[in-house]
């Protein structure tokens, strides 16, 4: 059944797999309150092992403030596991002994917060400018029908349907358009929430009312308090995992828009720089970079052109960014985590 109008209900934060939605706090680094609040306690050794460690598979930068939010974060791996101490732990990580685990500890560290139509701004300055001059050259026979999306960090998929929300509307299949979304990210349990396109009743009121009736559907039955993506926005994304910082490069270029926003804002510089230069190089030579508004990229003016807050093209003739080392990307804040 369709959403009637924009649902304001607020309900308790809870993720389709049932569990309460609880993100570990920052909580004051002192080694006693972590060993209170959190269980078991790590030594200075063991933590800069385990931030080496998730720097070393993620590109996360755990600042050393951070100690107890580690804690916190992991302390339940360590209880399922009936290990005592943080030195099993990385033992049972070391040399990529345990994939498994592995894959669990960065489902841990990564912070998932997502919401729908995030940054609106950016999504008004897609409506006034981006999809106007995709029409427009269309018309002309400039570019083809066929929109092609990387939504890079989509954590469990708000981002992602948000864009299809906005393109498909402004672009429907029957005017012969089609649109293709690929929406990837590090952490498998966000993703497996992704995919199942479910999210709590109360989300509904983060879209706009038309969009909210036109492309969601309300759960029913086991499903009640749950509002689930209809067809028209499961047909045009599809899910994958990717490291921003690992070794593979998508195999797909010339992405009309890449988001990846709120993500690098937890690497160091070096990282920034590095995954930057690897979404522009997968830009379409007249296609946008969307980061968060808090992530900036500078001493890139030959490269890029900035338009609102968190938003750039290619300059024309600047070829393929990838093929050069770029200069510094800095976001306001690089240790945040939680
Ligand atoms: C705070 S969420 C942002 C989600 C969404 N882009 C938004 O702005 O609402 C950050 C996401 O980055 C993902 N992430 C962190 N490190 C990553 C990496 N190395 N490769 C891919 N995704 C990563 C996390 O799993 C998380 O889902």
């Amino acid at each position: 059944m369709t959403l009637p109008t924009r649902e304001r209900r607020r309900l308790p934060a809870v993720h389709a797999a049932g569990r309460p939605e609880s993100p570990p706090q920052a909580v004051d680094d002192a080694p006693e309150l972590s060993r209170a609040l959190a269980g078991r306690a790590i030594t200075e050794r063991d933590f800069n092992a385990l931030r080496e460690l998730i720097h070393r598979l993620s590109g996360i930068h755990l600042a050393p403030e951070k100690r107890a939010l580690l804690v916190g974060r992991l302390n339940r791996r360590l209880r399922l596991l009936g290990l005592s101490s943080f030195r099993d732990y990385i033992e049972l990580l070391e040399n990529g002994k345990n994939a498994n685990e592995t894959e669990q500890m960065l489902n841990c560290i990564c912070t998932n917060e997502t919401h729908f139509f995030r940054e609106p701004q950016q999504f008004t300055f897609l409506e006034q400018t981006v999809y106007a001059e995709w029409a427009d050259r269309a018309a002309r026979g400039e570019r083809s029908k066929h929109i092609k999306v990387w939504s890079a960090a989509c954590s469990t998929g708000e981002e992602p349907c948000s864009i299809a929300m906005s393109i498909l509307e402004r672009f429907p299949p029957h005017a012969g358009w089609s649109l293709d979304i690929l929406a990837t990210d590090l952490s498998t349990s966000a993703l497996t929430r992704a995919v199942a396109a479910e999210w709590p009743i109360g989300k509904a009121e983060e879209i706009p009312g038309h969009l909210l009736k036109r492309f969601m559907l309300r759960g029913t039955g086991p499903k009640d308090g749950w509002m689930t993506a209809g067809p028209e926005l499961r047909a045009v994304v599809r899910y994958q995992r990717f490291n921003l910082t690992g070794r593979a490069q998508p195999n797909e270029r010339d992405f009309d828009l890449v988001f990846c926003r709120n993500a690098i804002i937890y690497f160091d510089t070096q990282t920034k720089t590095k995954v930057v230069n690897l979404l522009l190089g997968h830009l379409a030579p007249r296609g946008y970079l969307l980061l968060g508004h808090s992530e900036s990229i500078f001493g890139l003016d030959a490269t890029v052109r900035r338009h609102v807050p968190a938003v750039y093209s290619l300059r024309a003739g600047s070829g393929c960014a990838a093929a050069e080392p770029l200069p510094s990307v800095r976001a306001k804040d690089s240790s945040k985590c939680g």
